[in-house]
C-alpha cells in the first residue's frame, strides 16, 4: 500500500490491534499519531515504526472519553501535520460480567471509551477533513456489535452503536469525499483476549472455520485496505474480520 504524503491518526495504539495498525500505515510511508493513555505508553510502537525505515510515528497521550483532551488531541495533530488522512478509531475496553451483575458503571465505562470516544475524535477531525474534502474513517467494531454475546451486553451495545455511527457519518460526509467504515473483528490474539481461559479459548477456536485466532496484523491488513486507493469506493460497511467464526 502507498501511504506516502498521508497522515494518520489510531488511537489505543500501544499495542495489540492499534499498534498493527500503525506500523501497517507507517510501512506504507504514512505519518502515523499514536495515542494511549500512558505517557510513554507507545514507545514500543514508535520502536517498530523506526525499524520499518519507512513513514514515521509520533506518540500523544490522550484520554478517547474526554472531550477536552480529544480536542487538545486535534489541535496538536492538525497544527503539526495540517491535515489528516486517516482516522482509526481503535481504542477500546472491556468490563464484562452477566447481565444480572453488571452495573451501570460498567455499562457507562465501557460505552465512554468505544462509542462515545469514536463519537468525539470523530468530532474533533470531521470538520478539517471535510473542508479538505476527503478522507477515510475507520472505527473498529467487533463481531459481537452484529451477534451480541453473552457477558458482554455493554461492549456488544457499544460495538452495535459504532456500526449505526459509522453508518450516519458514511452518509452525511459522503458527498465531501470521507468514507466511514467498521471492521468487525472476530477473535485476535492480543492482550484483551489473553485473560480468558483455555476452556474458553479452545471452544471459541472450534468455531472458527479457518482454524486459527486471528492476528492484529489481520485487522491491520483490511484497515491499509479501507485506507488504499482500492478502497475508495466503499462506504458505510461493517467488514467482518473473523475467520469465518460468525459467517
Ligand atoms: N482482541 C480482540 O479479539 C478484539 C476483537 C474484536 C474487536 N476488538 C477491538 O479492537 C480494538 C483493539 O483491541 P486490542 O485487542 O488490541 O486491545 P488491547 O490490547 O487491550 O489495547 C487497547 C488499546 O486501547 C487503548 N485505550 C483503552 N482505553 C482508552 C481510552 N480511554 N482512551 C484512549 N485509549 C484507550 C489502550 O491504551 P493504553 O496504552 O492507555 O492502555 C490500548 O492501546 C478495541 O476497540 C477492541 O474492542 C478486539
Amino acid at each position: 500500500m502507498q501511504f506516502s504524503g498521508k497522515t494518520a491518526l489510531v488511537t489505543g495504539a500501544s499495542r495489540g490491534i492499534g499498534r498493527a495498525i500503525a506500523v501497517a500505515l507507517a510501512k506504507g510511508g504514512a505519518t502515523v499519531f499514536c495515542t494511549s493513555t500512558k505517557e510513554g505508553g507507545c514507545a514500543d510502537t514508535l520502536a517498530a515504526v523506526a525499524a520499518l525505515g519507512a513513514g514515521s510515528a509520533h506518540a500523544l497521550v490522550v484520554d478517547v472519553a474526554s472531550a477536552p483532551a480529544v480536542e487538545a488531541l486535534a489541535k496538536t495533530v492538525l497544527e503539526r501535520a495540517g491535515k489528516l488522512d486517516f482516522l482509526v478509531n481503535n481504542a477500546g475496553i472491556t468490563r464484562d460480567g452477566l447481565f444480572l451483575r453488571m452495573d451501570a458503571d460498567d455499562f457507562d465505562a465501557v460505552l465512554a471509551t468505544n462509542l462515545r470516544g469514536s463519537f468525539l475524535v470523530c468530532k474533533a477531525f470531521a470538520r478539517a477533513m471535510a473542508k479538505a474534502r476527503g478522507g477515510r474513517i475507520v472505527n473498529i467494531g467487533s463481531v459481537v456489535g452484529l451477534t451480541g454475546n453473552a457477558g458482554q451486553a455493554n461492549y456488544a451495545a457499544s460495538k452495535a452503536g459504532l456500526i449505526g455511527l459509522s453508518k450516519s457519518l458514511a452518509q452525511e460526509f459522503g458527498g465531501r469525499g470521507i468514507t466511514v467504515n467498521t471492521i468487525a473483528p472476530g477473535f485476535i490474539d492480543t492482550d484483551m483476549t489473553a485473560v480468558l481461559t483455555a476452556e474458553v479459548k479452545d471452544a471459541m477456536l472450534k468455531q472458527i472455520p479457518l482454524a486459527r485466532f486471528g492476528t492484529p496484523e489481520d485487522i491491520a491488513q483490511a484497515v491499509s485496505f479501507l485506507c488504499s486507493d482500492a478502497g475508495s469506493y466503499i462506504t458505510g460497511q461493517t467488514l467482518v474480520v473473523d475467520g469465518g467464526m460468525t459467517m
